[in-house]
């Protein structure tokens, strides 16, 4: 079977699943599922960083085959969230995952007015986390323990595009330069000389110094949890994409070759590179992003290896942990929120918007980029 149709059939089972899923689920912000059924964060915590990937699948999916059910769906959620536009602990810098997969998709594929309106609302929010004499966005917000004013996250590359969006459609390049200082920061900051990433660094939020790493939700400090490489693989390849500045590229790469070095023979992930060898927990989402940044890289690099790589991550998802089956609400198995959490190897939401994603590219069908 050949890579076209191999991905052509999982897309297939993959509408055939979700529109089963989104009709019985109409109203829901899933985060995971248990027994085969979804949660709803809108219930639970409308202000949950996740809360935009389940819309983000529905418009993806939308873009490919124009069922009214994936649109309303998303639609419905997009609505829910302009509850966090009213507070501030609404907003933080995961921005661009709750309003590119929302607002921005919407209004790419319908022109809504609204949906661009909350978009710029929301890159503006985003852009006022800048901290000048750091030059970074900074990262939660406080927590209690008056720390987190100074910390970024490697997270926070995927984020960016949401500034690029801005800058973009408002023809105003504010938006465009704090993006690019911040991947200009975390370049400098967070990438160690093997490739590898941190996941928190902190600065002083007055003078912009450098101070410390932390470990974040890897296995340790100094490790290097999975899920940030991929971010990193991911976040880096998007703002060469953007920018077409080549350091981003290069970046992407140094990241990759740590990554590719890393993968065990299996193609599972586990949830930290350093993690020890009998730990038996996996982060399918990490391998779902990290085959999406590695798409684009070859894309951008014309490397074959990283085509052949995101495939087998895919293939080896698509295989042993994925649930095809329209009964039930998951897609992708096997994800870890962190390290130190005592719940793992469960299903994750942004697990199946980056394994959609992916396969969608693969067949070229991609609706939108990031
Ligand atoms: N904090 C984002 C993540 O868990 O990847």
């Amino acid at each position: 079977m050949n890579k076209l149709s191999w991905a052509e059939e999982t897309a297939s089972k993959i509408l055939e699943k979700e529109s089963a899923v989104a009709a019985r689920n109409l109203g829901k912000i899933p985060y995971t599922a248990a027994n085969g059924v979804f949660n709803d964060m809108s219930q639970q915590d409308i202000c949950w960083w996740t809360n935009g990937f389940w819309a983000g699948l529905l418009w993806q999916l939308y873009g490919y085959q124009k069922e009214d059910i994936f649109r309303t769906a998303a639609e419905e959620i997009e609505s829910k969230l302009d509850q966090n536009l009213m507070t501030a602990q609404g907003m933080d810098h995961d921005s661009g995952f709750r309003w590119l997969l929302t607002s921005v998709a919407n209004y790419r594929l319908t022109g809504s007015a609204a949906s661009r309106n909350r978009a710029i609302l929301a890159a503006n929010n985003l852009a006022g986390r800048f901290n000048l004499a750091g030059s970074f966005i900074r990262s939660w917000n406080d927590n209690g323990s008056g720390e987190t004013a100074g910390w970024a996250i490697i997270d926070c590359m995927m984020n960016l595009p949401l500034l690029y969006w801005a800058s973009e459609e408002l023809k105003d390049p504010r938006f465009f330069q704090i993006a690019k200082s911040h991947a200009d920061t975390v370049r400098q900051a967070f990438v160690r000389k093997d490739g590898s990433v941190c996941h928190i660094v902190a600065f002083d939020p007055v003078t912009g110094k450098r101070l410390h790493s932390l470990g974040g939700q890897g296995f340790a400090h100094g490790s290097a949890w999975t899920r940030g490489q991929s971010w990193a693989i991911y976040g880096f390849t998007l703002s060469y994409l953007h920018t077409k500045e080549a350091r981003y590229l290069e970046t992407a790469e140094q990241v990759v070759s740590y990554f590719l070095a890393h993968i065990p023979e299996s193609g599972f992930l586990p949830v930290d590179f350093c993690q020890p060898v009998s730990c038996p927990w996996e982060d399918s989402t990490a391998a779902a992003i990290a085959a999406c940044g590695l798409i684009e890289l070859n894309k951008a690099t014309g490397k074959e290896k990283y085509l052949t790589t995101a495939q087998w991550l895919l293939q080896t998802l698509a295989r042993s942990r994925c649930s095809f089956s329209p009964e039930t609400d998951q897609l992708l198995e096997n994800g870890s929120a962190a390290y130190h959490d005592t719940s793992h190897n469960f299903p994750i939401i942004y697990g199946d918007y980056f394994f959609t994603e992916g396969i969608l590219k693969l067949c070229e069908k991609e609706t939108f980029l990031w």
